[in-house]
């Protein structure tokens, strides 16, 4: 791969940034000063120091973010405030996307990525992939709630939801409630089935992976090795 291409795929700089950097001898490839930005190299096995950082190459880019209340979930928009306005130059330059949305006033984990591919696993339907909210109701839950939804509520005439799993918290107004498909509101509606309402809605859990809770609203961080491989092997025809 060419060094330009590394730069700019890991969102470092743009191709043109790499020329004049790479001139000012700020480029270096395994301890060699090198200012020909066309210059070959292996993303695997090279190590590649700009402007005295360690890049690492991944093709697969996936970060989390503690998604804060007030901000949609999509590339731009006119009027609202964007969950993607808040990730930094090299995040934007990389062209990372959310997969799948949050509502406007729903908090917590939020995955972004640049694999189409992967997100698209992620996100189909047959695929299970398992996510976990916490909410509050607006009314105490109970062992009614936690068998309406594993036999599946309508949330649309002719639309039944999939066996989910309630665990209710100490306080009854509070449940974890774990799902596997991404219905439009599907929690809130799912609530609504059963005659209550969600004044609070965060996700907390993704495919296996875990928000972690030391991110401030607002803040993402790429997930470590063990939480790719998590969420890479997530998505599954039969579980
Ligand atoms: N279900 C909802 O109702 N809203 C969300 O943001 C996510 C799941």
């Amino acid at each position: 791969m060419r060094l330009d291409k590394f730069l700019s795929d890991m969102g470092i700089c743009s191709r043109r940034d790499a020329s004049r950097i790479g001139a000012r001898g700020e480029i270096r490839v395994n301890g060699n000063v090198i200012r020909d930005p066309s210059a070959k190299i292996n993303e695997e096995k090279d190590e590649v120091i700009f402007c005295g950082e360690k890049i690492r190459y991944e093709k697969t880019q996936i970060i989390m973010m503690n998604k804060p209340a007030g901000y949609i979930c999509a590339a731009d928009d006119p009027r609202e405030k964007t969950v993607t306005e808040l990730l930094g130059d090299r995040e934007k330059r990389s062209e990372l996307f959310p997969v799948g949305r949050l509502d406007k006033d729903t908090v917590g984990l939020l995955i972004f990525t640049n694999d189409g591919d992967l997100c698209h696993k992620l996100l189909s339907p047959k695929k299970h992939v398992d996510k976990i909210y916490y909410l509050k109701s607006d009314k105490p839950l109970g062992e009614s709630d936690i068998a309406a939804f594993m036999e599946g509520v309508y949330i649309e005439k002719d639309l039944k939801t999939q066996p989910a799993d309630l665990r209710i918290d100490t306080d009854p107004l509070y449940g974890y409630l774990t799902i596997h498909e991404g219905k439009f509101h599907q929690v809130k509606r799912m609530l609504e089935a059963v005659g209550k309402r969600v004044v609070y809605l965060k996700r907390v859990e993704f495919g296996g992976v875990s928000l972690d809770e030391s991110l401030a609203p607002g803040e993402y961080r790429r997930l470590t090795d063990e939480e790719r491989k998590v969420l890479m092997s997530s998505p599954s025809v039969m579980k």
